[in-house]
């Protein structure tokens, strides 16, 4: 038996008044993203602002659509998820442009959309997507990140989760190739970018033809050797779901170590500094860090024994509670949710961004009860 994070909610009030919350300002988002010719992520003057097709969080809007067209019913949702997975197709043909984020792009919208509704088309571009991933492996134990030249043997944390698409891809077509190359993927990742004290390095780059660990250098954190949050909170969920997906005891292990160290780092108020080593000044935030971070916690909650579960999923609670009650902006001054969310360390400001948002709604999800895990989409009974 693995411990029950709905039946443990003792906040049911909460629950429905943010729901309601939801509903009413996802459909407000919703209702000015119909006409755009672009996929909303973050907003500038009251509205949503442009951002190219191939930006690697297009697919999180259309997974937010279905995770409220699961808690609503409502067509409005289904509609907007559809239309912005066609708009994708752009970004497939153009797939010289796509780097190795095309997880977070179609598992969660076109995978999610198959799971549901078991749309063919919708499969396919999951599947295009796991074969130009897969076409991303380097031999030598990683999946290149970014393009451009002189970004051969860059690799960064964040990947963790688009192995989600290539266990999917092994799942679906029953060829181990996919599953292996992601199982290689996060024994690197294990090895070469998680600290003793779970802390880990956003970037790593190795030499692309020996393998060798050349640097690794600050990324979207403080400074190389720093803990840049949100790659902290991708190493936490994704290993947790490599472990889903494989068994593997090491993976489950560097999930808990790599929480611990989360946990440690947060609680004065539960709303994650941009990097856990940054100086007291600026106070810079991270409400994506810890949307993400709850998820993954929700879910290694259920993974853990039971008698382990509670530590991480109070935390998980914690985090959802506090960022909901400082930095949620339920309002209809602009489409966004979260107002305290960085790009970079070095960025140095905050903003909104469609995936603090989604990762909410992903947890709030759970909390009610959703059967269907978005980064493993298969057909569920609902
Ligand atoms: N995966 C890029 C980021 O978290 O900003």
């Amino acid at each position: 038996m693995s411990f029950d994070i709905v039946k443990q909610f003792d906040s049911p009030a909460w629950l429905a008044e943010i729901s309601e919350k939801l509903d009413r300002k996802m459909t407000f988002g919703a209702e000015k993203a119909r006409d755009k010719d672009y996929i909303p992520y973050t907003t500038e003057n009251g509205d949503w602002a442009k951002s190219g097709i191939t930006w690697w969080t297009n697919g999180f809007w259309p997974a937010g659509m279905w995770q409220m067209y699961l808690m609503t019913g409502k067509a409005l949702y289904r509609q907007a998820a559809c239309r912005a997975e066609e708009m994708l197709d752009e970004a497939l043909r153009d797939f010289k442009s796509l780097h190795h984020d095309v997880g977070f792009m179609w598992l969660i919208s076109a995978g999610v959309h198959w799971a549901l509704e078991k749309d063919e088309k919708s499969f396919d571009r999951a599947l295009f997507a796991a074969g130009t991933l897969a076409a991303r492996y380097n031999p030598n134990g990683f999946l290149r990140a970014w393009n451009g030249d002189g970004k051969e043997g860059w690799a960064i944390v964040d990947c963790m989760m688009n192995l989600s698409l290539l266990y999917w891809a092994s799942n679906v077509t029953g060829d181990p190739r996919y599953r292996l190359i992601a199982m290689r993927h996060a024994d690197t990742t294990l090895r070469e970018f998680v600290r003793p004290d779970g802390s880990c390095n956003h970037i790593v780059i190795f030499d692309p033809v020996t393998g060798e660990h050349l640097e690794h250098p600050a990324g979207q954190g403080a400074y190389s050797g720093s803990s840049w949050s949100r790659g902290q909170a991708w190493g936490l969920y994704g290993f947790t779901l490599s472990y889903l997906n494989t068994g593997k005891a090491e993976y489950l292990d560097a999930a808990k170590r790599i929480a611990n160290y989360f946990i440690s780092q947060i609680a004065d108020d539960f709303i994650p500094r941009c990097d856990f080593r940054q100086p007291a000044e600026p106070d810079i935030r991270d409400n994506a860090a810890g949307n993400i971070a709850a998820c993954g916690l929700l879910e290694l909650s259920r993974a853990v024994p039971e008698s382990e579960a509670p530590m991480y999923y109070r935390a998980a609670v914690s985090i959802l509670k506090a960022q909901e009650a400082r930095c949620a902006d339920w309002s209809e001054a602009q489409p966004a949710i979260f107002t305290k969310c960085t790009a970079s360390y070095s960025n140095g400001h905050h903003i909104t961004m469609n995936y603090a948002d989604y990762y909410f709604i992903e947890a709030v999800n759970k909390l009610r009860g959703e059967k269907l895990l978005f980064w493993r989409p298969y057909p569920v009974s609902h």
